[in-house]
This record gives C-alpha cells, sequence and structure tokens, in this order.
C-alpha cells in the first residue's frame, strides 16, 4: 500500500469518510500558526447548532495553556480533571457527567478534548454517552495523541482488570492539529508518539519508513514541518484503514502490529517504569523478529526495522528495557506468556500476532500455536 505523498504539496486538511453504514464524515485540519488555528476553531464555535462549549483538559496541561485556552477558547466553560492514566476511569466519567447536568446542559453541547491521548479517550467517552450523546472534537496536546489516538474513534476508560476494557467508537466533528502545542512535550512523550508513527510506517507505507530513516535529525530536532508531516501521514495511514473497517472486523487489526506483547511488558511493569510507547517499540521488534525467523521476510528488512527503532532511542531489545537480570529475565517471559494468553484480541484461546511481509504490508492476524510462541519469545528474550 502506498500513500507517500511529495513532502512540498500542501497537505493542512484531511477528510475522514467512514463506512456508509456509519455515516460519518469530518475533517482534520493542521495549523503551525497561531492565527491560522485561532481563525479555524472560531469558525466552530461560531457554529449555530450548538448550544454551548465545554473544554475538557487535565491540570498539568491547564498550568502550561491557561492563557492560551483563556484567549482563544472565549466563552468556553473549562472542566479540569486530575493529570494521568490513573484517572481514565469510569469515576472520572461520572464526575464529568455531573458537572456537565449541573450546569444545565443539554443535547446541543459540545466537548472539547484538549490534551493527550488519555483526555480524548475520556472526552469521547462522555460525548458517547451523555444525554445518549453529544458533539465533541479533539485538540490533541501529545504526538501519539496527533498521529493516533485522536484519529479513529476509539474512546474510554480503564477497569481495574484491564485497559481500555469500556468505551465505544464514537466519532469527532472535527479535529484540530495545533503543531506548536507539542514544543511543551517532554522526551518521553515524544518517543511515546514516534513508536505510533514508526507502526504505521512499518504496516502501511514502505516510502513513509524510509522518510523515517532518512530524516531522523530532524526528528530528533523536533522540527515542526517534519513532525506535521509525521502527524499528517500517520493520521492519512489510520484513516484510511479505519475507512475501511472502522470496527475492527478485520484490517484494522494490523494497528495492532507490536501491541500484543507491548501490553503484556506493560503489566509485567506495573505500567510504571516502561511508557507505552517504549513496550510497543519492543513488541515490534518481536513482531519483526517473530516474521524474519518465519521467513515472512528477509534479514535486511529486519535489520532496517531494529536499525531504525534503535536510532529513535526506542528499545528493540530486553536489554534495552529496565530488566537486566537474566534470572528474572526468564520470570519476565512466563508473565508475557500467561498475559498474552488473556489478551481480549485473541481467539478460540490462541494469541494472534499481526506479522509482516515486507515493511508497508502487515497481514491479518495470525493464530499463533502457545508452543511455537514460548519457542520464538525464548530465542528473542535469551538467546538473542
Ligand atoms: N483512542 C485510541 O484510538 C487510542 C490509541 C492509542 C492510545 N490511546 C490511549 O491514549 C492514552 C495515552 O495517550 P498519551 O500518550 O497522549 O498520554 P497522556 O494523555 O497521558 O499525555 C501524556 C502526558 O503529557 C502531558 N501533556 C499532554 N499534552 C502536553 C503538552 N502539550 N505539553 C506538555 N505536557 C503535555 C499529559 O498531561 C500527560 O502527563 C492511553 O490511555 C491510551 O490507551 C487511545
Amino acid at each position: 500500500m502506498k500513500l507517500w505523498f511529495d513532502k512540498k504539496s500542501q497537505f493542512d486538511t484531511l477528510s475522514i469518510k467512514l463506512p456508509k453504514s456509519v455515516k460519518t464524515k469530518y475533517k482534520i485540519v493542521w495549523s503551525q500558526q497561531e492565527a491560522n488555528f485561532i481563525k479555524s476553531i472560531n469558525n466552530f464555535l461560531n457554529r449555530k447548532k450548538y448550544s454551548s462549549h465545554f473544554l475538557i483538559t487535565n491540570d498539568k496541561i491547564y498550568k502550561q495553556y491557561s492563557s492560551f485556552i483563556q484567549q482563544h477558547f472565549l466563552g468556553v466553560e473549562v472542566i479540569i480533571i486530575k493529570d494521568g492514566e490513573s484517572h481514565k476511569k469510569l469515576s472520572t466519567i461520572e464526575h464529568i457527567c455531573i458537572q456537565l447536568n449541573e450546569k444545565g446542559v443539554d443535547r446541543k453541547t459540545c466537548l472539547w478534548a484538549f490534551g493527550g491521548g488519555v483526555i480524548g479517550d475520556i472526552t469521547g467517552f462522555v460525548a458517547a454517552i451523555y444525554m445518549r450523546g453529544v458533539s465533541f472534537v479533539q485538540v490533541p496536546t501529545t504526538l501519539l495523541a496527533m498521529v493516533d489516538s485522536s484519529v479513529g474513534g476509539k474512546t474510554g476508560v480503564n477497569l481495574a482488570s484491564g485497559k481500555n476494557m469500556v468505551g465505544s467508537f464514537y466519532q469527532p466533528q472535527k479535529v484540530f492539529m495545533h503543531i506548536p502545542l507539542l514544543e511543551t512535550l517532554g522526551k518521553k512523550e515524544v518517543l511515546c508518539g514516534l513508536a505510533e508513527v514508526v507502526k504505521s510506517a512499518i504496516i502501511y507505507d514502505k516510502e513513509f519508513f524510509q522518510y523515517l530513516e532518512n530524516n531522523l535529525v530532524a526528528i530528533q530536532n523536533r522540527d515542526q514541518d517534519t513532525f506535521k508531516y509525521l502527524s499528517y501521514s500517520s493520521a492519512k495511514i489510520k484513516a484510511s484503514v479505519v475507512e475501511q473497517d472502522e470496527k475492527e472486523g478485520g484490517l484494522r487489526a494490523i494497528l495492532n502490529f507490536g501491541h500484543t506483547l507491548a501490553h503484556a511488558v506493560e503489566n509485567y511493569f506495573n505500567y510504571k517504569k516502561i511508557t507505552h510507547g517504549e513496550a510497543v517499540a519492543f513488541g515490534m521488534a518481536f513482531a519483526t523478529f517473530f516474521s524474519a525467523k518465519k521467513n515472512f521476510i528477509s534479514q535486511e528488512i529486519y535489520t532496517r526495522i531494529i536499525n531504525l527503532i534503535e536510532k529513535l532511542e526506542l528499545p528493540a531489545n530486553i536489554d534495552q528495557l529496565p530488566e537486566k537480570n537474566l534470572k528474572k529475565k526468564k520470570a519476565f517471559l512466563k508473565h508475557c506468556l500467561v498475559a498474552m494468553a488473556k489478551d481480549k484480541k485473541n481467539l478460540n484461546g490462541q494469541v494472534r500476532f499481526i506479522l509482516i511481509h515486507d515493511i508497508g504490508e502487515a497481514m491479518l492476524p495470525v493464530a499463533i500455536p502457545q508452543i511455537e510462541l514460548e519457542a520464538a519469545l525464548s530465542e528473542f528474550f535469551i538467546d538473542i
């Protein structure tokens, strides 16, 4: 599949058309100049069809952006929740719904998610269920949200027993990607986004992968044009996949490349010592290793993928994770096998992996017998 395009061409908006059955169409709009961002959000705020607008963000982002929000979102009420994945839970949803209700908010309101993936998932879920559904808009403020979570319509929260266990598919009215918002992002958060960018390229677009290989310095320097290009290309890839399969009946599963092992690894580290992006990078390295082991890809392709992950300062082998002792490596392996056996995307008790034929060509999920998975994992974890 090829989606790559000339970097110099205009790419300020992208239309997303979901399958006819869903009847949803919305636009993603990019901006780099504050004036353009203000113009596009004002156009939206002035739409007559909304009775009110509420912006949902967290305390950390609000501290950084309170004057930006107050200046640009005139007349918009702000709801501030606590920062962190641990607040992506049902009680936060209830808390926001109660606030909306106490303020007399009706069905014609529009909610604005101003934040990263956590705020986007929470706001989208509130929008999906408050009064059986109100409008919402995304203003993603992390690279991960710009390249991944703000596109595709998955919303929801975690349960103590698992991530994203409660949620819905609910599409926004619009997504505003304002690239300068990324300037205040910490390095770890940038790396989380980059892991998903690399994933998009590996599963769908070989030339985009080549672009990443050739533009490492600009990526490391957080060049704004480059980040805009990363955001556009990744959003376009995700949109293309979601347009074909909104609810993960088939193709959408390829977006899980690297994620089956990643979820198990995050679980091992109690969602603390390791970021989601690091876990995804490690999971992608294993899925690549496995694809090579099954002779689906050449050694050359394997090396290119591992090199790109490492050059972006993401972990591609076990010694780059916060787990170094061999004895613990065995316990780690066992934990991953048990956790993967419980993956919510398993079918008939078998773990399903996304493997690749080539860079840019992911395969639909392949069921892997436990014995084969254990052998590949122990080779990857211990013998490598
Ligand atoms: N819906 C989807 O399709 C989808 C896809 C991928 C991930 N997700 C979800 O996204 C979440 C992870 O998202 P994330 O990585 O954006 O994490 P996040 O939302 O927790 O943001 C990371 C950190 O950066 C801070 N932050 C946000 N914007 C900032 C800015 N501009 N400057 C400084 N700090 C800023 C946040 O307050 C937070 O502390 C997870 O809950 C994951 O499940 C959802």
